[in-house]
């Protein structure tokens, strides 16, 4: 009977961390989203971590990288309408646009090459983001190529980062002749389950690195004296256990939240724990919070803010409709003029006011807002599995690309290019 039930919970298990074409949106909602309060909460959260931050700096003399994130966060706290805030702008038609063709590419995987799986309409290839008072730099293939020499980037996080990740190294090869001089360093095939990929661009000795952690904590077996519906659990207070991989990095980008969603965890028998004690009732806000304050004392203990700069990327929204029993996905061929509210969410609402507390420096890469414009740039229909339509992830080239253009911004080096 044990030994039945650990293998049904085996198949669960599995089924949870193997099911990435379920990703819903999430279901947690707040009465108002009035941005206001939050706003000037993210904004007073800034200044008191900017004058805390720059205290610690007098103190500790920290260098040059940790000085260009104060820096980025003085231009996000000032509102006099000269300053460059990354994250606000709108999308415009650039025929310069896509930064490479994904069918070149040996990192695209088949379910994000959307011309490939025939999807016809090119027009959601062409948009850039244009930030109000800034530009984006024009991606310099070469100059990020030699910024990232010696050095190893890596991103944690769910499918989410699996994108971005592959998108990064799209990018990057248009500048490498050699193809073959970048390659997985295990031989690894990209799927969905798979826990680490790290791809190594030889001639300049740097790898690009995905580990597979979609709730960051980590997710174990249920204890042995629990209710019966409860099959595994999330130990709220530990980190996942690949996370010393994760310390000596130059560059760490991380994400979480399309995961934490009802069917994906009490929907599969996953419930919360908190040292030995099973916590049932908690809600899942609480729970990603949690979560979120285990990783942030991970991160201030474990990272050197001297060696790596941490971010953390916030929501992708998804753009499905109709109600939870029959979930559609209606697809534009052009970005909303509107955000239709998905420019929010409690998710990214968190990773602020979680971030603002820590003493290691961490970058929110706050693309919920530009993603909620591009319904059009979803997988939709046009994935590998050709029956089932996909409103969360996203196409290859697409809005991924955007977010690494936007990670090259805030990366030491390129402010300055930024002007108009
Ligand atoms: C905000 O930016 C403007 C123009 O760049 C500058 O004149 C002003 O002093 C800045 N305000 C603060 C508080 O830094
Ligand atoms: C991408 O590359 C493939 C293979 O080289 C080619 O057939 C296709 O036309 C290219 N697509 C675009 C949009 O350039
Ligand atoms: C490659 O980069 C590593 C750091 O990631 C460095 O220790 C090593 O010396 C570099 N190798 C060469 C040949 O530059
Ligand atoms: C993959 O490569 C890394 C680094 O080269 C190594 O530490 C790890 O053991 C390898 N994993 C597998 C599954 O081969
Ligand atoms: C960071 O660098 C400063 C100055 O070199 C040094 O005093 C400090 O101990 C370093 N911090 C860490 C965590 O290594
Ligand atoms: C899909 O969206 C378009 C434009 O938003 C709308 O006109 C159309 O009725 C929608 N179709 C369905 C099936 O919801
Ligand atoms: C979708 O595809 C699967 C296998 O790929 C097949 O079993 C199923 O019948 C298909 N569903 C529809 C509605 O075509």
């Amino acid at each position: 009977m044990s030994s039945l039930s650990r293998t049904a919970s085996l198949k669960q298990r599995t089924q949870i961390v193997g099911s990435p074409r379920a990703v819903a949106s999430p279901r947690i909602t707040r009465k108002s989203w009035n941005s206001g309060p939050v706003l000037i909460g993210v904004v007073i959260g800034l200044v008191v971590s900017f004058f805390l931050a720059v205290g610690l700096r007098y103190l500790y003399v920290l260098p040059s990288l940790t000085q260009a994130f104060h820096d980025d966060s003085v231009s996000h706290l000032n509102d006099s309408g000269n300053s460059c805030d990354v994250f606000d702008g709108n999308w415009v038609l650039d025929y310069r646009y896509p930064l490479y063709n994904a069918s070149e590419c040996p990192f695209v995987e088949q379910g994000f090459n959307c011309l490939e799986n025939g999807r016809m309409d090119k027009e959601y290839l062409k948009w850039r983001w244009k930030p109000k008072n800034c530009d984006i730099p024009r991606f310099n293939v070469m100059s990020i190529l030699e910024m990232f020499r010696n050095r190893r980037i890596v991103f944690v996080g769910d499918s989410m980062s699996r994108t971005q990740w592959e998108s990064l190294i799209c990018m990057l090869m248009t500048g490498v002749e050699d193809k073959r001089s970048v390659y997985e360093v295990n031989g690894s095939k990209i799927t969905k389950q798979i826990r680490f990929l790290g791809v190594r661009f030889s001639s300049f000795n740097f790898t690009i690195e995905f580990y597979r952690s979609v709730f960051l904590v980590q997710h174990s077996w249920a204890p042995k004296r629990g209710p019966k519906r409860v099959r595994s659990t999330l130990k709220l207070d530990e980190l996942d256990d690949i996370s010393d991989e994760w310390i000596n990095t130059d560059v760490l980008i991380f994400n979480s939240g399309q995961w934490w969603v009802p069917g994906k965890l009490f929907g599969t028998g996953c419930y919360f724990q908190i040292g030995n004690s099973l916590k049932l009732g908690m809600s899942i806000g609480t729970a990603f919070r949690t979560a979120l304050g285990t990783w942030s004392s991970w991160v201030d203990t474990m990272i050197n803010p001297n060696r790596t700069r941490v971010f953390f990327r916030t929501f992708e929204p998804s753009h499905w409709s109709g109600d939870e029993t029959l979930r559609l996905c209606n697809m534009t061929s052009q970005p909303l003029s509107e955000t239709e509210g998905k420019d929010s969410s409690p998710f990214s609402d968190t990773v602020f006011d979680v971030v603002k507390n820590m003493a290691v420096p961490v970058t929110v890469l706050h693309i919920t807002p530009l993603s909620a414009f591009r319904r059009d740039a979803h997988v939709g229909i046009w994935s590998d599995k050709p029956n089932m339509s996909d409103c969360s992830h996203w196409c290859l080239p697409g809005v991924p690309d955007i977010w690494n253009e936007i990670l090259f911004q805030l990366l030491p080096g390129f402010k300055d290019a930024s002007s108009e």
